[in-house]
């Protein structure tokens, strides 16, 4: 059947309010971009015609500027599910305008099939090739295109030439059976291939072809500086003192980690520290620091749900795919960062928080316990079922006036009984085997500011000490209020709960 090649904006003239849009890409890299741009104008005519243009959104994780930042700037959103980055969509959340559902990543896809969330009426998916028969070859992330291309009515693909076709053969598609007839997902080691390299849909699903090229909007990272340096030596030097006493095997564990500054920073501490054998990744996110890394020798093999790399690196992946073939591949995330897997193969992850407090809850996601900042991401599919979970954070943020480690989080995303290990640039907290009166104690000691000890020891003798959790329940939120009072932490007065 041949295929209909139309402009962006007629693909996205078949977008109608109240439609659900399910999306490919996992953070900007291999997102759907032309259409949803185009989308953005035709909600904006709507809008200053008086007439309603909201659509849901369906994605992988983030997109890029092109999807949710045209998008939430023309109030075109009713409702988004799961993760984002982007800066206009936080502020629509925050100001009450957009339903947004933050799920764990790994449920996206299944939670769809459920029917949680209604259905799918149009799938926009970022190729690098289609084929007459309904072969649709993605680009840099597998995300929920699987599972969208199957559920949508219609399928909208946008063949996009900034990615190379080298990209094809990259992908390893798969989607599991639902309940009661799924099976066990047939990963055993980090490398294994247990799908197709394309998704295979009914032809006649096809409704239009968008030819673009337009690159991928990844961010690129600052620079690493003695801070992130700082905390990525102290988790290099705790893992590695980990595999010297045998608790980490010899041949090393594959590592998940998350994405940003200081994951950049561990890797690189991690890559360079020869004491640790070259190691594979199981993760959700490729970073540019992972592709060095490769090309080194140091990280044998890599799979991710996407190439979250600046373009220039992805085209060198492209370049270099006869080198890269048999060492990336990328998985749909209900996949890569399956519990299942990632508990089969002893996956090690890093994960970056908020706020951590000192019994060793974690808040990655709200600021003031209110605010969302971005999502939950893939940090809790990895972090309840990880060999090792790492939390790492600089101990206090904005100059200081705030303690990443606080009495009680604002609010709770990773519970105590998940978090293995709490890492800033002041030290490490291994809190394995401890009780929570000695993870407390373990937490203030290496991770605490040295402006929020005694704060922090002080919190300690307002509780009856003798408690499971001791707490200070009028007290527990003080460092917040003090915060929310005077703009400083360190200003906080217990004699006030006393
Ligand atoms: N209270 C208030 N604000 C805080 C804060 C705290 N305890 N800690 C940090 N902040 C502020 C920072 O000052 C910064 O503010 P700015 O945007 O005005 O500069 C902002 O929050 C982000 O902090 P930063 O240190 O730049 O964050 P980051 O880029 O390292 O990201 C997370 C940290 C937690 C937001 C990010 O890792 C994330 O979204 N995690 C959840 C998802 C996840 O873990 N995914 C991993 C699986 S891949």
């Amino acid at each position: 059947m041949a295929l209909n090649y139309i402009s962006a904006a007629e693909a996205a003239s078949l977008i109608k309010h109240g439609y659900n849009i399910g999306l490919s890409g996992f953070t900007p890299a291999g997102t759907a971009k032309a259409v949803t741009a185009e989308l953005a104008k035709i909600a904006e005519a709507e809008h200053t015609a008086g007439r309603p243009f909201q659509v849901g959104i369906f994605t992988g994780a983030s997109t890029g500027d092109s999807c949710d930042g045209v998008l939430s700037r023309a109030k075109a959103i009713r409702y988004r599910a799961p993760y984002t980055t982007n800066t206009d969509f936080r502020k629509a959340v925050n100001n009450g305008e957009i339903a947004y559902n933050d799920i764990h990543l790994s449920q996206m896809a299944q939670e769809l099939r459920y029917g949680f969330m209604g259905k799918v009426d149009v799938a926009i998916i970022e190729a690098c090739e289609v084929t007459e028969d309904g072969k649709i070859y993605l680009t840099a992330a597998g995300g929920i295109a699987p599972t969208v291309c199957r559920l949508a009515e219609r399928i909208i693909v946008e063949l996009n030439a900034a990615h190379s076709k080298a990209a094809m053969g990259l992908h390893d598609v798969y989607e599991p059976l639902d309940p009661p007839c799924r099976r066990e997902i047939p990963i055993y080691k980090p490398s294994d291939r247990i799908g197709s390299t394309y998704i295979k849909v009914d032809p006649k699903k096809i409704v239009g072809v968008v030819e673009t090229n337009w690159p991928d909007e990844a961010r690129s990272f600052a620079a690493s500086d003695p801070l992130t340096d700082r905390i990525g030596r102290n988790v290099a030097d705790f893992l590695a003192a980990d595999m010297k006493r045998g608790i980490i095997p010899s041949t090393f564990l594959p590592l998940q980690s998350g994405v940003g500054n200081i994951a950049n920073a561990v890797l690189s501490a991690l890559g360079h520290d020869k004491t640790i054998p070259p190691f594979e990744m199981y993760t959700e996110v490729i970073q540019n620091s992972v592709i060095g890394l490769i090309r080194e020798g140091r990280i044998k093999f890599g799979s991710a749900c996407s190439l979250t790399v600046t373009n220039d690196c992805l085209q060198g992946i492209y370049d270099d795919m006869d080198f890269f073939r048999d060492k990336l591949v990328l998985r749909p995330s209900e996949i890569s960062n399956s519990p299942e897997v990632v508990r089969r193969l002893g996956i090690i992850s890093i994960n970056t928080a908020i706020e951590a407090d000192i019994y060793g809850n974690v808040n990655s996601t709200h600021i003031g316990g209110t605010r969302m900042m971005n999502g939950i991401g893939g940090s809790g599919d990895f972090t309840r079922n990880a060999y090792i979970s790492i939390f790492t954070c600089p101990s206090v943020a904005k100059e200081g006036r705030i303690s990443a480690i606080v009495p009680m989080v604002s609010h709770h995303d990773h519970s105590e009984h998940d978090v293995n290990v709490i890492v800033t640039e002041q030290g490490v907290a291994d809190l394995r085997g401890k009780s929570p009166k000695e993870r407390a104690q373990a937490i203030i000691e290496h991770c605490v500011h040295p402006d929020y000890k005694n704060i922090l020891w002080d919190y300690l003798k307002l509780t009856d000490g003798k408690s499971q959790t001791p707490h200070a329940i009028q007290a527990a939120l003080g460092m917040h209020a003090e915060l929310a009072k005077s703009g400083d932490m360190r200003n906080t007065d217990w004699s006030l709960y006393a």
